[in-house]
């Protein structure tokens, strides 16, 4: 028998840096959607863990233990002995600002879970890495702390969104060590239960706190901004998480297409993919 579950990207409608911890990590006030835009993952049962990475952007991604993937799977099978063959078939650039690894490893915490009939690790995988317990939700969810603290908003409107990746990657501590001020307001209060429109002239209010040094880092970014700027009918577009990925929203999934179309034929070494905000776990 094989479980199945959907590693969605994730997305920073807005990130603002408000401090800094002792231990280095940075606090965070972020608005986090899931796109229907991801990598798979299957699990079946096996003796040993394996991990075998599949699809289109499979190439580079490791796949010995340093693999958030296994790393999740070590976790959470604790010293017990239990085994799974993990398929991860790779469709979202890595090291992106659109949470692939960890949202990789909420796939396979969810997945193993279900196949082994144990319960999730009690930190929901912080350990793993800072963005795993949002991707562990895979819903729209108002992210604080380091990224534990988590509170679902499930009444955001659906929106219509392009993403676009210029293809460099851009390591998030570079991207948190280039920030002007750590010291940053919070987020505005969220409106509630707001029309579409409400919405993301809300949002526009809001900030990526980190796409000044990343775009600072990687000059590639203003370029895809620039770009989304002139697609029809955008509403609105930021960088997403540390970068490079960035989104641009749109008024339906028709205009999402055919900005997406546009930006791919103009661009054509960029990965640059539509969908909209959902559920997914
Ligand atoms: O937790 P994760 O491995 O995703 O974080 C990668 C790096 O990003 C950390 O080592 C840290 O430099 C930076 N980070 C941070 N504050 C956060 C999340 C990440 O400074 N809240």
């Amino acid at each position: 028998m094989a479980n199945r579950a959907f590693a969605p990207a994730k997305v920073n409608l807005a990130l603002h840096v408000t401090g800094q911890r002792q231990d280095g990590y940075h606090l965070l006030d972020s608005l986090v959607v899931f796109v229907g835009i991801g990598d798979r993952i299957t699990v079946s049962k096996a003796d040993d863990l394996s991990l075998t990475v599949t699809g289109p952007r499979a190439a580079g991604v490791p796949t010995g233990p340093e693999n958030l993937v296994l790393k999740a799977a070590t976790l959470l099978r604790g010293d017990q002995p239990l085994g799974a063959q993990i398929s991860l078939e790779k469709n979202l650039p890595a090291a992106a600002g659109i949470g692939g690894g960890s949202s990789d490893a909420a796939a396979t915490l969810r997945a193993l879970a279900a196949l082994w009939q144990c319960d999730l690790p009690n930190d929901n995988g912080l350990s793993l890495g800072a963005d795993v317990p949002v991707c562990l939700t895979a819903q729209s969810c108002r992210m604080e702390g380091i990224g534990e603290q988590i509170t679902p908003l499930p009444n955001l409107p659906t929106l219509h969104m392009v993403l676009v990746n210029p293809g460099v990657e851009v390591p998030t501590p570079v991207v948190f060590k280039g920030l002007a001020s750590k010291d940053n307001p919070a987020m505005e209060a969220l409106p509630q239960e707001p029309s579409t429109l409400g919405f993301i002239a809300w949002l526009g209010r809001q900030r990526n706190d980190l796409e000044p040094p990343a775009r600072a880092h990687a000059p590639e970014i203003t370029a895809v901004l620039d770009a989304m700027a002139a697609t029809d009918q955008v509403l609105l577009h930021r960088m997403s998480g540390s970068g490079a990925t960035c989104f641009a929203l749109y008024p339906s999934m028709e205009a999402a297409a055919a900005a997406a179309i546009v930006l791919k034929q103009t661009n054509t070494d960029w990965w640059v993919a539509s969908g909209q905000t959902g559920s997914f776990a």
